[in-house]
C-alpha cells in the first residue's frame, strides 16, 4: 500500500458544464455551494477560461471578470483554475503577444492560482508568451500537452514535448485528454515516460466519453500521476469527466491519500442533483451526452464538437449526413497533418468534414479558417500538410515562415481602448472587447441599461 498523494481538480464549473450543458451554469446557480466546494480538499477548482469566458457574456449577461472576482472571494482556501488557449487566449484565433500578457495578468489578479495553458497542434511556440507571463504574474503555470493518437505523436515526441515544458520553466506537466481516447494501457505507458525524464508534477486530463476514464485514471495514478479532473458526481460521466466520489473512495481505498473530505462531496453531490434534473427537463442537458461513445476510439471527435456536428448538420436539414461527416472527420485531420482535435481546430476541422460531405466533392469549399489554417496562421502542424490539399487550398500563395502573433499589429489594446471610449470602465472591459467584440458591446450597453433602471427605482424608492 502506497501513501502517495493523489490531488483532485473539480471541473464541475467549467468542463463538466461546458461538456454537458454548453457552459449555462449560472454564478447565481453555483454561488450556494462555493463554500462546501473550498471545504472538501480539492487541489484546485477548475471555474474560469475555456467557453465560460463567451457563455457569460453572450448568454449569461454576466461580467466574466465579476464572475472570477466573486469566485476569489467565496473560495478563499483552494486554488482557482482556468483553461486558457495559449496564443488563442479564449478565442479562436492567434491575438497578439501584448495581448495575451494583458489578459494573463489581469486573469491572475482578478484571482486566478493556476492557469493551465495548451495550444491545439503543440506548438511550443504558441505557449512560450502565456507560460512566462503567469510565472511572471506570480501563478502556476501547468504546461499542457494536447494528447491524440497519429502516426507522428509517439511516446518519444510526448516525452521531449514534456522536456521543453519543463525547460520553460512551466510549475505542472498536464496531459490533456479532450476526447476521452486515451486508453489504461496508454495511459500507464505516457506517465510512466513523462514521469522518468521529468521531475514535475504530472496533471492527467480525460472525459468519459469512451468508458475508459476510471480506468485511464487508475492506471495514470499507479504509473505516478499527482493530479486527476473529476466532476461531481450529477455532472460527471458521458462527454464530462468520470465521478469525483467515486475515485477519491477507490483510490483511498487502494491506500493513496486524497485530501477530500468525502462527506462533503456528497453534499456537494445533492446541491448539484436538482440542479442537473432542471436541465434535463429543460433539454439543455441531452442524455445521450450521458452515454457512452466508443466510436470515438476511431473518429476522435470530443465531446463538444460531437453536439456542434450534429447541430450543424440540423440546420442544413442534413442529417442523414451524420455518419458519413464523422467518417469525414479523420480523413479531414490526416490531411491537415493531424491535429489534435480541440479548440479552434476541433471547429476548423469538423466544419471541413461537414463542408466536404455537403457539397460532395472535397476542399472544393474551403472556409476561411482552413485557408488561414493552411497558411500557418495556428502554428506548426504535427505533420506536413497533404501537399495537394496545401495546393489546392492555397494555389500559389506560399505559406508563413515564422510565428503568426509576429505578423499582427501591436497597438490592439489601445485601438480597442479608443474604439470604446467612456463604455470601457476599466482594462478588463477592454480585454472582453478584444475577445467578442459585439458580444462585449451588446454586453455594455444591457448593463448600462440596467443600471439606469435601478438608478430609477432607487429614486422611486425614496420618494
Ligand atoms: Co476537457
Amino acid at each position: 500500500m502506497s501513501n502517495q498523494k493523489i490531488g483532485f481538480t473539480e471541473t464541475v464549473l467549467r468542463d463538466a458544464g461546458q461538456s454537458l450543458i454548453a457552459t449555462r451554469l449560472s454564478f447565481d446557480k453555483m454561488e450556494p455551494v462555493l463554500g462546501k466546494l473550498d471545504e472538501a480538499g480539492y487541489y484546485s477548482l477548475e471555474c474560469w477560461g475555456g467557453a465560460t469566458f463567451d457563455v457569460c457574456l453572450r448568454y449569461l449577461n454576466e461580467d466574466p471578470w465579476e464572475r472570477l472576482r466573486k469566485l476569489r472571494a467565496a473560495v478563499p482556501n483552494t486554488k482557482l483554475q482556468m483553461l486558457l488557449r495559449g496564443q488563442n487566449i479564449l478565442g479562436y484565433k492567434h491575438y497578439p503577444d501584448d495581448v495575451v500578457r494583458r489578459f494573463i495578468r489581469a486573469s491572475v489578479r482578478n484571482g486566478i492560482d493556476i492557469i493551465r495553458i495548451f495550444d491545439a497542434l503543440n506548438d511550443l511556440t504558441n505557449l512560450k508568451v502565456a507560460i512566462e507571463t503567469t510565472l511572471e504574474a506570480g501563478a502556476m503555470a501547468s504546461g499542457t500537452i494536447s494528447y491524440t493518437t497519429s502516426p507522428v505523436h509517439t511516446l518519444d515526441a510526448y516525452v521531449k514535448m514534456a522536456k521543453e515544458l519543463e525547460s520553460m520553466g512551466v510549475s505542472t506537466i498536464c496531459i490533456k485528454d479532450m476526447a476521452g481516447i486515451m486508453t489504461p494501457a496508454n495511459a500507464y505507458d505516457l506517465v510512466s515516460a513523462i514521469k522518468d525524464s521529468v521531475d514535475l508534477p504530472l496533471v492527467v486530463h480525460t472525459h468519459s466519453t469512451t468508458g475508459m476514464a476510471f480506468m485511464t485514471y487508475l492506471k495514470a495514478v499507479e504509473a505516478g500521476a499527482d493530479v486527476i479532473d473529476t466532476a461531481i458526481s450529477p455532472f460527471s460521466g458521458g462527454t464530462s469527466q468520470p465521478a469525483t466520489e467515486t475515485l477519491a473512495i477507490a483510490l483511498r481505498e487502494l491506500g493513496y491519500d486524497t485530501g477530500l473530505n468525502e462527506k462533503l462531496l456528497f453534499e456537494i453531490a445533492d446541491y448539484f442533483k436538482p440542479i442537473r434534473n432542471e436541465y434535463l427537463e429543460d433539454g439543455t442537458l441531452n442524455p445521450i451526452s450521458l452515454t457512452t461513445d466508443t466510436q470515438c476510439l476511431d473518429h476522435q471527435v470530443p465531446g463538444g464538437m460531437l453536439s456542434n456536428l450534429l447541430s450543424q448538420l440540423k440546420m442544413m436539414n442534413a442529417l442523414d449526413k451524420y455518419d458519413e461527416a464523422l467518417k469525414e472527420v479523420p480523413r479531414v485531420r490526416a490531411d491537415l497533418g493531424y491535429p489534435p482535435l480541440v479548440t479552434p481546430t476541433s471547429q476548423i476541422v469538423g466544419n471541413q468534414a461537414v463542408n466536404n460531405v455537403l457539397v460532395g466533392e472535397r476542399y472544393k469549399n474551403v472556409s476561411n479558417e482552413v485557408k488561414g489554417y493552411c497558411r500557418g496562421e495556428y502554428g506548426k502542424t504535427p505533420a506536413a500538410i497533404e501537399p495537394e490539399i496545401l495546393q489546392k487550398v492555397l494555389g500559389d500563395e506560399q505559406p508563413l515562415g515564422g510565428r503568426y502573433a509576429d505578423t499582427l499589429p501591436t497597438d490592439t489594446f489601445e485601438v480597442a481602448e479608443k474604439e470604446l471610449g467612456e463604455r470601457a470602465r476599466c482594462e478588463e472591459d477592454v480585454l472582453s472587447y478584444i475577445a467578442f467584440p459585439q458580444v462585449a458591446e451588446a454586453f455594455f450597453t444591457t448593463r448600462q441599461e440596467e443600471e439606469e433602471k435601478r438608478v430609477s427605482y432607487s429614486i422611486r424608492a425614496v420618494d
